[in-house]
Parts: C-alpha cells; sequence; structure tokens
C-alpha cells in the first residue's frame, strides 16, 4: 500500500486539486484510492458533496470512521471541519500524540494507495500524516514565494524524519499553476529544475480553467472536462507516480 502525502506550509498551491485529480486519475486505472482530508476546510469531501458520519477527528480519538465511496475504486475520509482544531488540542495532551493517525490505520487494507491531502500548517495532524505517509508530494506554484515554501516543507520533512518511526521520503516537488505566457512561469520552473533537479517531477500542471470550475460542479476533471489541459496533466501525473515506485522516491527528501 502506497502512503503519500501532499503537503506544503503555502496555501493554495494545487494540493487539494492534486489529491482529487491524483486520486481519480489513479482509480481510473484500476487501483482502490483512499483520499483522507486532513484539512478543515473540507474541501475534499465538498467537492465530492459528501459528509462523514465519522471523520478523521473519530479516527484520531477513538479509532473509528466511515469510508465513503464516492467513485468507482475512490474512497475518501471526512476531515470533521472545525472539530478537528477541537480534535487537535485533545491529541496535544495525549500519548503518541504524533503517531495517533499510523496506530489507527494499522489494519487498513485492500486499498493500494491512501493519499493524505493536508492543510499549509504545521499542526498536530499533518504531523500526524505526515507520520502516516511514507512519500510526499510538494506542490509548488509558480512564483516566489511558492520556493519558498517549498524550501521550509523540506525543512520541515527532515525535522519530523527526524522523530518519525518510519522515513517520510521526497517523492516529487511538482510544478503546478504554470502559465506559459509568463516569464515569471518560466524563470520559476528553470530555478526549481537547477535547484531540485530529479526531485522534480517531469509533469507539470499549467494553469487551467477547467480545474478551477470543475469542483463547483462537484466532478473530477476527467467527468468535467477530459479533453482539458488539466485532465491531460493530471493523467501525465498518474502515469508519472506509476512509474516512480516507492524504491524511486529520493531518500531523506
Ligand atoms: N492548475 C490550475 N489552474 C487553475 N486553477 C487551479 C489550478 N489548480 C488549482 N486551481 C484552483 O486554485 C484554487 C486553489 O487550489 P487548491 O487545490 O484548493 O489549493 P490548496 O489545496 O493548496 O490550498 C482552487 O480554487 C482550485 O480550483
Ligand atoms: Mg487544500
Amino acid at each position: 500500500m502506497r502512503r503519500i502525502g501532499i503537503i506544503t506550509s503555502k496555501g493554495g498551491t494545487g494540493k487539494t486539486t492534486t489529491a482529487i485529480n491524483l486520486g481519480h486519475g489513479l482509480a481510473l486505472t484500476g487501483q482502490k484510492v483512499l483520499v483522507i482530508d486532513c484539512d478543515a476546510q473540507r474541501n475534499i469531501a465538498v467537492t465530492f458533496d459528501v459528509q462523514g458520519r465519522k471523520t478523521l477527528c473519530d479516527l484520531l480519538q477513538n479509532g473509528e470512521v466511515e469510508i465513503i465511496q464516492v467513485r468507482r475504486n475512490l474512497y475518501v475520509v471526512d476531515s470533521g471541519g472545525r472539530d478537528l482544531a477541537e480534535t487537535e488540542m485533545m491529541l496535544a495532551g495525549k500519548k503518541q500524540r504524533e503517531t495517533r493517525l499510523t496506530l489507527a490505520l494499522e489494519n487498513l487494507n485492500g486499498c493500494d494507495v491512501v493519499i493524505c491531502d493536508c492543510s499549509p500548517t504545521i499542526n498536530l495532524i499533518n504531523i500526524n500524516a505526515l507520520n502516516f505517509v511514507h512519500e510526499v508530494i510538494i506542490p509548488v506554484s509558480m512564483d516566489y514565494l511558492a520556493q519558498e515554501g517549498a524550501r521550509q516543507t523540506l525543512e520541515i520533512i527532515d525535522e519530523i524524519n527526524q522523530f518519525s518511526y518510519g522515513r517520510t521520503d521526497l517523492l516529487g516537488i511538482l510544478a503546478t499553476f504554470y502559465d506559459a505566457r509568463t516569464k515569471l512561469s518560466k524563470e520559476v520552473l528553470d530555478t526549481l529544475r537547477k535547484h531540485f533537479t530529479d526531485r522534480m517531477f517531469d509533469t507539470v500542471i499549467r494553469i487551467n480553467t477547467s480545474l478551477r470550475e470543475a469542483p463547483s460542479f462537484n466532478k473530477t476533471i476527467f467527468e468535467y472536462s477530459p479533453l482539458s489541459r488539466g485532465a491531460f496533466d493530471y493523467y501525465q501525473l498518474t502515469e508519472e507516480l506509476l512509474r516512480r515506485g516507492r524504491t524511486q522516491a529520493v531518500a531523506g527528501a
């Protein structure tokens, strides 16, 4: 079972869009995929128009959860929204507060890939997610601040690796919101490729209006606009992820 976290400390870089469309892309190839929404904003649940009776909050507090099937081969866990902040406070006083998710999902089987869609903060929920996952994808949007976000995230992963039981390897940095018409996009992508070399995904996610519109129709890009650039890019990412097996993830992030 591959366990993949999508995380960076900057908001609005395409984390949730990637979790949804990579998740559905993998599901369409026949992989059984579970997406766990680790963000109080509940964007995953909202996109699929579902509400979990037992959410990530219940999972962290007492190990109970409702796994909701949203598509063929695609399942989600609702974050529980604002209750997540309360859960975090509750966790703070508990033993094994950083590995609750890993322990709660110890017996999870029957799925091929678990994707954790994280929030852009470093809180106990994300530390739990980072301890649970084996690989991370860091989406970086094509502006300079985002590059700083990538650097910070790498530092954070290093820190977490120091006290996590397993290892969290960097599967890849994903360029998002790429706009071929702007010099800035090209410059940022060049800089990132020079700096991170093979730690970058070859796939680049371009700016695409359909990607922005799809969630308001409760659809993934493959349903909303299967011939769009967005669908093409996320299809490419799906293929690349399947090619880059766990063993190819770069050790030491
Ligand atoms: N490649 C893209 N092109 C255009 N809009 C995008 C693209 N990726 C994401 N968006 C839109 O940008 C906003 C932020 O993306 P989101 O995936 O929610 O970011 P995050 O989860 O990192 O905060 C959303 O409205 C989303 O639909
Ligand atoms: Mg998000």
